[in-house]
């Protein structure tokens, strides 16, 4: 009859979506031997970054940070610390106390406007220390002289603890002749204009280094650091020896990865979409950051507008109208994903959540959102396991070992507060990597007390060559 006709081909037209979707979706799921493959051309950077003939041209650039110890525990004083990269500027003061390896922070969170952000260099040091002042006085420290460590979470080229060349931007950041500048001199200035306060620059960190540390103060076994938060990276402990462009081969040096650049040479071009592409081709930094991009909170939910506006085009999604927020860039943050993705959340909540942003949704749109988020999650969360597998095996491997028992401590929004990132990069390690038992551990604010240790171990040492 007519009416069954009817049924059977609404039936076969949800059928044949519902494939297009599954399509879609499938671009993100990477085989067992995908992620091995990844794995193993990290290791290849690692090794190009680390060696002199090669270190120019990598995409790994594998930064020495002149962060040679952990802290001891005999560590203690007052510290500012500033924070720069993230989400937000942070100022604190960080007092620690020895023998108890306790710390105290006290900290202000300033909004760093998008104008500075892509202004000009000055007008964004000048701004940094308005928000500095701005601290000093709240706290009652105008006079006081205290050590400083900088945080400052982009590639810097070292040739000290206390020096770093910007080498360039990433993520949101834009502001002009900074790129080739001592960002520590540039610090130096512009408190100099304001001609208010002095202060004594000891280290510039990245954050990654002071996530390492923070954790290694509790965990001597902590031996790399990771940020899953708006950008991705890792750092970790390298024998002096294999780091051909620092002279010494006694000891341990702390190397930035600055993994984010890895696939920027075309090398994982093959697990990368049609959506990854179009992500990149939208951002401030063209070409770069290719696995940042594919990994990091800044731009998972750019890749799932992309794929809604995709879905949505082919009438597959919101009734085939795109809206105009769904136009907006940014307008899934990771606190968002993370919302929709959780596991408590009724398809009802994960309808008002899309409302929230602007887009009307049927509890059909709902489901496909919520798998849409999963799918590009998921795949973030197994090339960081396939990233960290590769790290952890090449310090087994280096050290002679059969197995490994590490520490890495970790921060950052996406790993945060996201409900399954931690698990599945958890579960990709030991697959990837069965021969090291990898224990992750959250960092509470590395960043900012991070910074404070390594500066007081630098001035430590400053003090130790003086005597
Ligand atoms: C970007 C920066 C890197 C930082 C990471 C996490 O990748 O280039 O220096 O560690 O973001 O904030």
């Amino acid at each position: 009859t007519k009416g069954a006709a009817m049924v059977t081909a609404v039936a076969s037209r949800v059928q044949a979506q519902r494939k297009q979707i599954d399509k879609v979706l499938a671009l993100f799921q990477l085989t067992q031997e995908q992620l091995k493959a990844v794995q193993g051309k990290m290791r290849t950077e690692f090794e190009y970054g680390l060696k002199r003939d090669t270190h120019l041209l990598a995409t790994v650039k594998m930064l020495p940070t002149y962060v040679c110890g952990m802290p001891d525990g005999t560590e203690k004083g007052k510290f500012l610390a500033l924070d720069l990269g993230g989400t937000n500027f942070r100022v604190l003061l960080v007092k620690i106390r020895s023998g108890r390896r306790s710390v105290r922070m006290y900290n202000k969170i300033f909004a760093i406007p998008l104008e500075i952000m892509q202004g000009t260099g000055e007008e964004l040091f000048d701004h940094i220390v308005q928000c500095i002042a701005d601290f000093l006085d709240y706290m009652g420290l105008k006079g006081a002289q205290l050590p400083l460590g900088f945080t400052f979470s982009f590639p810097c080229r070292q040739t000290s603890i206390d020096k770093g060349t910007l080498i360039e931007w990433t993520k949101g950041f834009k502001a002009t002749d900074c790129e080739g500048e001592d960002v520590v001199d540039m610090l130096r200035e512009a408190i100099k204009r304001r001609n208010e306060f002095d202060l004594d620059i000891v280290a510039i960190v990245n954050d990654t280094v002071g996530t390492m540390m923070t954790c290694g103060h509790e965990d001597p076994n902590c031996e790399i650091g990771l940020i899953a938060g708006t950008g991705s990276n890792m750092c970790y402990m390298e024998e002096m020896k294999n780091i051909e462009l620092v002279e010494g081969d006694e000891g341990k040096m702390c190397i930035n990865t600055e993994w984010g650049g890895f696939g920027d040479n075309g090398c994982i071009d093959d697990i990368r979409t049609q959506y990854d592409e179009k992500v990149d081709e939208g951002s401030l930094n063209p070409g770069k950051q290719r696995y940042e991009k594919m990994t990091s909170g800044m731009y998972l939910g750019e890749i799932v507008r992309q794929i809604l506006i995709d879905l949505t085009k082919h009438g597959l999604l919101f009734r085939g109208q795109i809206s105009e927020r769904l136009r907006t860039r940014g307008i899934f943050e990771t606190k968002f994903l993370s919302q929709i993705e959780s596991d408590r959340l009724a398809l009802l909540q994960v309808r008002r959540i899309l409302q929230q942003l602007g887009l009307d949704s049927t509890c059909e749109d709902s489901i496909v959102v919520k798998e849409v988020c999963g799918a590009v999650s998921r795949r973030a969360a197994q090339l960081y396991g396939a990233g960290l597998a590769a790290i952890v095996e090449k310090r087994r491997e280096d050290q002679g070992l059969e197995n490994l028992k590490v520490t890495v401590g970790v921060d950052g929004t996406l790993y945060k507060l996201h409900p399954h990132f931690s698990r599945i990069l958890q579960e990709t390690v030991k697959e990837l990597a069965p021969r090291c038992d990898v224990t992750l551990m959250l960092s509470e604010d590395g960043s900012g007390k991070g910074a404070a240790l390594i500066t007081a171990v630098a001035k430590r040492l400053q003090q130790a060559q003086k005597e």
